[in-house]
């Protein structure tokens, strides 16, 4: 069977640091391991949309945001299918068939809606295009026949619905040989990658919080949220012993240091081991690890923010790659698409069988 990747991101802004260590770096890697036989990566600008109804200029925007991002961290069209969602008009298709296959009830525990309903304070008035997208998420990923779909921790649920569907469908529509295929997450290892905090310490980066770190950030628009990133609150003095848990500082070291950083920038300490023994144990000051943290910072966000600069002085090339991703996309999904509606029995126009035997039944 053919090893195929899916994955994307909402354009509802630029990707930031966050997304990188918890998916986007991970997917360069398997685009250029060769152990995959196609990557798709899709910008979900219909998913974006159930949640942004008001605000269609904001999506539209950031779809180019996102695609500059993609292809300055290193996805490279000419190994990876990119691809704008709503271009897909088979997806709406297969998602309009697949909500046969799911239950208001089912929709209403799944965690991450439950938690974005409460975000987003829909409580009363959830629109149903938002209600219903972890059924159209489940297109996304079966429309390539996916085999992996690698995303942060918080998309499991999603995963999860989607392999309900697939089992669903395979066993009511296509028991003796199954159409769709079933998909595996892929999650990062590290606990840092999996949920980076914003630069204030809250839980989670997100925008209308401004505690990011952008991926096209300037060099001192880093150093600056760097510097007055929140640490150990009572950790005052320098002789103070200090703490690791919740220290965003060590977070982010924790997602992106090697040891070679240390070689180059902090050669007093061999590794992150030492460098945190001595900050429990007092004597270390926060001035030092911060700017180790921008060194490393720097160094991996450099390369990113060029190739962004680059690829941003050609914008219609840009779009030219995405329309003719979506032509690749498009392909692919109208083969699953036609393979659903054979194994839905709503094929009746290639239907030989089904011609003949109407006729038979009639000439008698
Ligand atoms: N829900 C994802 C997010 O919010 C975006 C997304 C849409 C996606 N369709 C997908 C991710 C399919 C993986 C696979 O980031």
């Amino acid at each position: 069977m053919s090893k195929i990747i899916l994955t994307g991101d909402r354009p509802t802004g630029r990707l930031h640091i966050g997304h990188y260590v918890g998916s986007l770096r991970r997917r360069v890697e398997l685009q250029n391991s060769g152990e995959y036989d196609k990557t798709y990566i899709m910008i979900a600008d219909a998913q974006a949309l159930t949640d942004n109804i008001d605000d269609p200029e904001k999506v539209r925007q950031n779809v180019i945001e996102v695609a500059l991002d993609y292809l300055a961290c290193g996805l490279d069209p000419a190994k990876s299918t990119l691809f704008i969602q709503s271009q897909i008009s088979e997806l709406c298709e297969l998602t309009f068939y697949y909500m046969d296959l799911v239950t208001v009830s089912r929709l209403q525990r799944n965690p991450t809606v439950k938690n974005e309903i409460q975000l987003r304070n829909f409580e009363a008035s959830i629109p149903v295009g938002f209600f219903t997208y972890p059924i159209s998420q489940a297109a996304d990923i079966t429309f390539c026949k996916a085999t992996t779909v690698p995303v942060g921790e918080d998309q499991l649920p999603m995963i999860e619905q989607t392999k309900e569907i697939v089992h669903k469908f395979n066993s009511i529509y296509a028991p003796d040989d199954p159409v769709l295929v079933d998909p595996q997450a892929l999650i990062p290892e590290d606990d840092a990658c999996k949920r980076l905090p914003g630069t204030d310490g809250k839980a989670k980066m997100s925008k209308s919080l401004g505690n990011c770190i952008y991926l096209a950030d300037t060099a001192d628009e880093v150093r600056t949220k760097v510097m007055s990133m929140y640490t150990d609150p009572l950790h005052l003095q320098v002789s103070d012993p200090g703490h690791l848990e919740g220290n965003t500082v060590f977070t982010y070291l924790e997602a992106f240091a090697k040891d070679e950083h240390f070689e180059r920038y902090l050669p007093e300490y061999a590794n992150l081991d030492e460098l945190k023994a001595h900050y429990t144990k007092g004597g270390l000051g926060d001035v030092k690890v911060k700017k180790l943290l921008n060194n490393i910072l720097q160094e991996e966000l450099e390369p990113i923010r060029n190739r962004r600069a680059e690829f941003a002085k050609d914008i219609p090339e840009i779009y030219n790659i995405l329309k003719k991703g979506s032509e690749t996309a498009r392909e692919a999904a109208g083969q699953t698409l036609s393979e659903v509606k054979r194994a839905m029995k709503i094929d009746y126009f290639e239907d030989m069988e089904l011609i003949k035997a109407q006729s038979e039944k009639y000439s008698k």
